[in-house]
């Protein structure tokens, strides 16, 4: 089978693995979940990440025809509307049609309107939508359990699964995001583990303990070794398990600034009258003072 050259870049703030993915045939390419630079203490955003990319591209000549996002992501923004900026050539910035679930979840709680978060992105992919890259074909997969709006982008033997599998011994992603669900999770992962063994499946992020980072494992060492749901591990297990799990984890550091930005598909704010870009903090207290 065709499959494409992969480009893999970590960034290390947020643990992301960012993928330029190549038909060498054409040069086309796609990039997937590209990461803008976002300092919380003094609320800085820079592009050298997303930069780096640029350059990468520019470099060897590649024609970007696509920016895939995996999904909302809670812990870093994406450098979508940087690179469409910065790059030459009509790209399309692409998601899953459920953004739409995220962003209405989410508008209310930023004191955002929903209609001014719809037509951001240029692509609300359906599930099992095809598309081309090169002479590639590509698949859309709705991978839903980490957020409802998660999907995998299957190019070849290349699957770009963000956050719904990580590395064996990382296991999976916590499932308690709003429209999270543990048994989703559980049967997207059995998804993946159902793909031909050798497939590659490169992953959103890597936490390693005592290794290198790693941003690929196969199918068939993930049924062998993913030590959160592996062939065989029934269900109940893992919800149980990811929801333990789940009650302790603190909020994502770069929470409120990524959602802000990635539903509005790396956009931010409107500037106020004098130039000043505001993101909200929405604060719970039980107390008027
Ligand atoms: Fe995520």
């Amino acid at each position: 089978m065709t499959t494409p050259t992969v480009y893999t870049f970590f960034e290390k703030a947020t643990s992301t693995w960012q993928y330029v993915v190549v038909d060498h045939s054409t040069s086309n390419a796609v990039v997937v979940d590209p990461v803008l630079d976002y300092d919380p203490n003094s609320g800085t955003i820079h592009t050298k990440t997303a930069d780096g990319l640029v350059s990468f591209i520019e470099h060897n000549q590649l024609r970007v025809t696509r920016i895939l996002e995996t999904h909302a992501h809670a812990d870093h923004l994406t450098a979508a509307q940087y690179l469409k900026q910065q790059l030459n050539g009509d790209i399309l910035v692409c998601i899953g049609q459920r953004i739409t679930v995220v962003q209405k979840t989410f508008a209310p709680i930023y004191g955002l309107d929903y209609h001014s978060l719809e037509n951001l992105f240029d692509v609300y992919f359906n599930d099992n939508e095809e598309f081309d890259l090169g002479f590639l074909r590509c698949n859309v997969m709705h991978l839903p359990g980490h957020t409802p709006d998660h999907v995998g982008y299957v190019i070849g033997k290349a699957v770009f699964t963000g956050d719904s599998i990580f590395n064996p011994d990382v296991g999976s992603a916590r499932a308690d995001f709003p429209g999270g669900d543990a048994e989703k999770l559980y049967e997207s992962m059995q998804r993946l583990l159902a793909l031909p063994e050798d497939y590659r499946l490169y992953v959103g992020h890597d936490y390693p303990q005592n290794r290198d980072q790693t941003c690929f494992a196969t199918v068939a060492d993930q049924r062998v070794k993913n030590q959160h749901v592996k062939l065989g591990t029934p269900p109940s297990d893992f919800i149980q398990f990811r929801k333990q799990r789940d009650a302790v984890l603190g909020a994502p550091r770069l929470l409120h600034p990524a959602l802000q930005v990635n539903i509005r598909a790396g956009r931010l704010p409107s500037p106020d009258e004098h130039g000043r870009i505001f993101l909200r903090i929405p604060v719970q207290a039980d107390l008027v003072l």
